[in-house]
Formats: structure tokens, sequence, C-alpha cells
């Protein structure tokens, strides 16, 4: 038996269903905001994803080269693609532009639960706006839409500007280790990589800091302040619940300004549910220098989270019928479809006690064609909730069943 690639799924219909189910409800979430969705293709050229992450990010992708030679990367993720995108046919759009995605995404990683080689991410990018209102919106739109999703979570925000500010001054390797030791949350390993205590001390207590004021008292001035401060008045505007956070040092190497992240309840180590921030791709990719926001949901995650509440089954019939009813069923069938019910037939020939059986696992209705009603031009409609049973024309019959479905 050929097994599917190591960190993929298939997905069968009642769960397939249950995503879709969500896809729908963060899509309306998301329109409400004004955003719009755009798709990029799957692979792209491998340079997209290197020239800001160095050659390092190979390691962690399905790269390989076409039968042209060319690098190819399978997307590890859709905010490099998009601003690609965006760079592409920025002249003629009307800025700031509100995007918003729905796609797979590959990466070359070790499978458990939560992580797969193969998943899908729901995010935004809002390209052009440089403002404490646009950080604010994004976080808000963020935390909408994860809670649209069913999903409790605790949010987490922060500014990249009050870690950089302690660290500055050191060696630009020293500083990537710091940002490394955060973004794995291993506080304990920064006195290892940071030469003087003192330093390491100030870094625990700004990531301990539960005000912006305690922050700022660690940091001393630093310009951003204004624009971090007006960020969570907005924030609290907007009446999203957050937690601040400055250890927040994100994986992906792009981010330049606010940072933030959510975390679900019910997840296990890989509990990461969102993470994004403010960044500058634009300029990298041959386009002008444009300030950028946004974040990415791991979708699968949501999924999880959720639990097994599976999605209300849209309103079935099953048409069964004797040998005589059988060409009349598959009119009737028609009918019901034509109305916008599922519909389901006999197609093996099955006795009408089998057929019936079989519908009572998976129809709300049966509609039952058998010499009688053939000879009367009715049908009976047997609703299986309640075991009532009418004789009906198809008219009535359809009628009763979308009046029902619809309610
Ligand atoms: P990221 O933190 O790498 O950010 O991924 C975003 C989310 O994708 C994570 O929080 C996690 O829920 C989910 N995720 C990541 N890897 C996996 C995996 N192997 N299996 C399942 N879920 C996973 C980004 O990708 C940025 N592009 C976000 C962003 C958008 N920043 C600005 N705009």
């Amino acid at each position: 038996m050929i097994q599917k690639p190591r960190g993929t799924r298939d997905f069968f219909p009642d769960e397939l269903e249950a995503r879709r189910d969500s896809e729908e409800t963060m899509r309306r979430a998301v329109s409400r905001w004004g955003y719009r969705e755009v798709a990029t293709p799957e692979f792209e050229n491998l340079e997209l994803f290197t020239l800001r992450s160095g050659e390092g990010i190979i390691e962690e992708m399905y790269a390989f080269q076409d039968k042209g030679g060319r690098d190819i990367a399978l997307r590890p993720e859709l905010t490099a693609p998009v601003l690609r995108m965006y760079v592409n046919e920025a002249k003629v759009l009307n800025k700031p532009v509100r995007w918003f995605y729905f796609g797979d995404c590959f990466r070359y990683e070790r499978p458990q639960k939560g992580r797969y080689r193969q998943f899908w991410q729901f995010g935004i990018e809002l390209i052009g706006a440089d403002t404490s209102s646009a950080d604010a919106e994004v976080i808000a739109v963020g935390y909408d839409l994860l809670r649209s999703a069913g999903v409790r979570f605790e949010l987490r925000v922060g500014h990249l500007a009050m870690m950089k500010s302690l660290i500055v001054d050191l060696e630009v390797d020293i500083q990537k280790k710091v940002r490394g030791c955060l973004d794995k949350r291993d506080y304990g390993a920064l006195h290892e990589v940071l030469p003087d205590t003192g330093r390491a001390d100030q870094l625990t207590a700004l990531i301990e800091s539960k005000n912006l004021d305690d922050a700022f008292a660690i940091t001393g001035a630093i310009p951003e302040e204004e624009r971090i401060r007006e960020t969570f008045a907005i924030l609290d505007a907007h009446e999203v619940p957050y937690i601040q956070n400055f250890g927040i040092a994100r994986g992906l190497d792009y981010y330049t300004g606010c940072v933030f992240e959510a975390f679900a309840e019910n997840l296990g180590a890989e509990n990461q549910i969102m993470g994004g921030g403010g960044y500058r791709l634009a300029h990298l990719f041959g386009g002008e220098d444009t300030p950028s926001c946004g974040f990415a949901i791991g979708f699968d995650r949501v999924m999880v989270s959720r639990g097994e509440e599976s999605p209300r089954r849209p309103v079935t019939v099953a048409v069964v019928a004797t040998p005589e009813g059988r060409i009349d069923s598959i009119r009737v069938a028609s009918a019901f479809r034509k109305a916008g019910v599922r519909t389901i037939t006999d197609l093996l020939g099955k006795s009408l006690s089998a057929q019936l059986s079989q519908a009572a696992k998976h129809a709300d209705y049966v509609a039952v064609i058998g010499k009688r009603e053939v000879e009367e031009g009715m049908i009976t409609l047997r609703d299986l909730s309640t075991g009532e049973q009418k004789q009906l024309t198809i008219e009535d019959a359809v009628a009763g069943v979308v009046g029902i479905g619809v309610s």
C-alpha cells in the first residue's frame, strides 16, 4: 500500500466540511474589516525566500531545481509571495492595500502534533500604512478572526524597538543569538549568550515588565515610545484584551516594529496559533521601501483547538424506490436538487428495506417512490427525526423540505 508523504494529511468529508465551515467564518470576519482575498502560486523562485533570510533557510524548505534548472521552493509562508505580488503591481494599487489569503504552506520540519510539512495559513497583509492605527488594526483583526473561529487564546503584543535598544551596541552575531533565545523563550540562556550579566538582567526585567511605564523605565527614552503608547491605547479602544510582552522576537527575520503572537489555551507544545508584526520587504523585491504589517494564523491549529464540534450538516433527502419507481425517482431527486437540497439515490439496486436502513444513516428525510406513488403521481415523504409520514405532490414535498431547511 502506498502511504502519503511524511507530515501530510488526508481529509475525509466530515473533517473537510468542518474545515470549510471555519474557513467561511474567518472569511466573513475578515471581510468586515475591508480585507480582500488574493492568491499566489504555491511555488516561487527560491530567491524570494533567501533574500531576507539567507541560505540557511533552505534547510527548512522544500527547495529543488525544476527541469529548466531554475531554483524553486514550495512556499513556506505567504508574506514574501504577497509582497512580491504587491511590488509587481504596486503602481496601480490604492494604498493602503488590505489583503487576506488562505493557502497551504510547506516546511521541511520534524512532524509532530500540530506541526506538519504541509499546513494552511489564514493571514492578512496591510501594505503602505506606517501608523499606530495600522498596527492596532492588524492586531485587532487577528483577535477578531481567532475569536470568530471559536479559539480560546492569549494574545501577547510587543515591539522590537524595546529589546533592540538594550542590545543595539553589541556585535550583530550576539544580537542574533539573543533574538534566538527570546524566540525559543529560553530566557535562562541569555546569561550564557550575553557577556555582562547586567544586560541579561535588564532584558529579563523588560520581558517580565507588566506595564509600559515599567518597560520604559528599563529602556530609557526611545524614539518609538509615542508610537508604542499610541498602539496600546488604540488596542484598548478596539476592546482587544492582550498581554504586553517585550520578549517577543519572532522567528522570521523581516520584522522591524510591533510584533505579536497568540497562544491557544488547549494545545500542547505547538500552541502558537498566530504570529505577526510590522516589517519591510517591498524594497528587497525591487519596489519602493514600503512599511507593512500582517499576521498568519495556523489554520490546522485552529481546527485542533476548536475541537470535535462538527458543523451543521445540510438537510439531506434520500430518494428510495422500488424497481417500478426507479425512473420517477430520478426526476424526484432532480426536483429536490434544483431547489438546492442535498439529495442521494440508490445506485446499487438494493431492496427497498436496505435502501431505507441506508437512508437512516445519513439522511433527514426519505422520499419513497413505489408502485402506488407512481400510479398516483405522488411521493411519500418521511421525516426521519419524527417518523411522521405524508403523501405529497413533488412540489409540496420539495417546498416542505426547503422550508424546514432554511428555518
Ligand atoms: P509564522 O509564525 O512562521 O509566521 O507562522 C504563522 C503561524 O503558522 C504559526 O503561528 C503557526 O500557528 C502556523 N505554523 C507554522 N508552522 C507550522 C507547521 N509546520 N505546522 C502547522 N502550523 C504551522 C509567518 O509565517 C509570517 N508570514 C506571519 C506574518 C504575516 N507576518 C507578517 N505577515
